[in-house]
């Protein structure tokens, strides 16, 4: 055997054999002069992505695969791909040619120039996202603003599925990763020391050659609950089952004051429900301020600025419980599940924004 690999190219593949020759050829042409090896991580692929690795790398030392029984998700075959390797350098990529393999040298030198972690993105200058649907495009813009605010790192493109990084790196978060979904990169972000050093460089996203993709309904809910189990990780149960609590509390407050506003003293329905939504909003504030958060209780005049921000964080609840139960509902799913559903998913978020930044934890300073 020649000299072990300095980097390894891990490739998630399912239903990709079509291009499978393909990246091989232009990775050998791209990092001719580097030590490198690629290793596809296939889920049994009815397509026989798995045959196809085997016969390159039957007569190529540089390709390897990994073949999974029984299993199938991008995140976790891109850990397992990583740890199949020993490589000091990792770099992830799809194998779809949508990627730019012509940066990976370039991704290399910058990781080894004092970084942890190289995001190759699509939305910097001198970047972009080809023929991406424009609602992929707006859909990856508001998972990528939500996606910023969990990671404590600015990222023009957390969403992306092509990155480098440090074996180091890696280990230091690998117990922690959830491994479910698409959002392998966001997941190693938020679980990383803040301190790491990440950079970006931009690249135009080619679109694909062979086969389809497989980003799905299912892929965006993962994602939300990736984002939510981030932030709700560090405090369930307990506050979590306080929260819902003075949730269901406040459902009974609403309707005590819409029966005695409309109905007592004949207020019009509209005006009745704005005030009775206000007023139930204000006692959860004060409940959750008194129970829930009372290791980081407001008081004084900063239950102003607190009130306000729990205001914000369920309006935001609210459009993502619109949000998640039209998107069921549409898709076929029982009006009283696809309700539940949203309101489920509004609360998760409404509490997860609720602890992260109405009762936030002083960090220390670093
Ligand atoms: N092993 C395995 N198992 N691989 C998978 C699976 C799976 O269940 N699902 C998808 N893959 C592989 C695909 O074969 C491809 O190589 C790669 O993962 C990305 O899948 P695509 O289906 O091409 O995803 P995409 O192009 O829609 O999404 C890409 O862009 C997103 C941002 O817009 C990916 O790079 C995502 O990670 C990225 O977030
Ligand atoms: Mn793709």
């Amino acid at each position: 055997m020649p000299n072990p690999p300095e980097l390894s190219i891990i490739v998630p593949t399912y239903n990709e054999s079509g291009n499978i020759p393909l990246l091989v050829q232009a990775l050998t042409e791209a990092l001719a002069g580097l030590n490198w090896e690629v290793i596809f991580v296939d889920d049994n692929s009815p397509d026989q992505t798995s045959a196809a690795v085997r016969e390159l790398a039957r007569a190529n030392g540089r390709v390897r695969g990994v073949q999974r029984l029984g299993r199938r998700g991008l995140a976790s075959a891109v850990i397992e791909g990583i740890l199949a390797s020993a490589a000091p350098y990792i770099c992830v990529m799809d194998a779809d040619l949508q990627h730019d393999e012509r940066i990976i040298p370039r991704m290399l030198r910058r990781l080894k120039d004092r970084h942890d972690l190289v995001v190759a993105s699509r939305y910097m200058q001198n970047a972009s996202t080809g023929a991406l649907s424009r609602r992929r495009v707006r859909l990856s813009r508001a998972a990528t603003l939500l996606g910023n605010k969990i990671l404590r790192h600015e990222l023009s493109d957390p969403m992306s599925g092509f990155f480098m990084l440090r074996r180091g790196l890696f280990e230091g978060v690998m117990t922690k990763l959830s491994g479910k979904g698409f959002k392998i990169l966001l997941d190693i972000v938020a679980s990383a020391d803040p301190a790491i050093r990440v950079t970006e460089l931009p690249y135009h996203m080619k679109s694909r050659a062979h086969g389809e993709s497989k980003l799905s309904v299912v892929a965006v809910w993962e994602f939300f609950s990736l984002l939510a189990n981030k932030l709700l990780g560090r405090y369930l149960p307990l506050r979590f089952i306080l929260f819902i609590s003075i949730g269901l509390s406040g459902v009974g407050v609403h309707l005590a004051a819409l029966f005695i506003l409309h109905k007592g003293l004949a207020a019009d329905f509209i005006l009745a429900q704005g005030l009775a939504t206000l007023l139930a909003m204000t006692s959860n504030y004060l409940l959750n301020n008194s129970l829930t958060f009372s290791d980081r209780k407001h008081t004084g005049l900063k239950r102003v600025k607190g009130l306000l921000s729990f205001y914000l964080a369920c309006a935001v609840g609210a459009v993502i419980n619109l949000a998640v139960s039209q998107m069921v509902f549409e898709r076929g799913l029982v009006w009283w599940l696809a309700g539940l559903l949203g309101a489920g998913v509004g609360a998760v978020w409404n509490f997860a924004l609720s602890s992260t930044y109405t009762w936030r934890e002083d960090r220390p300073p670093r």
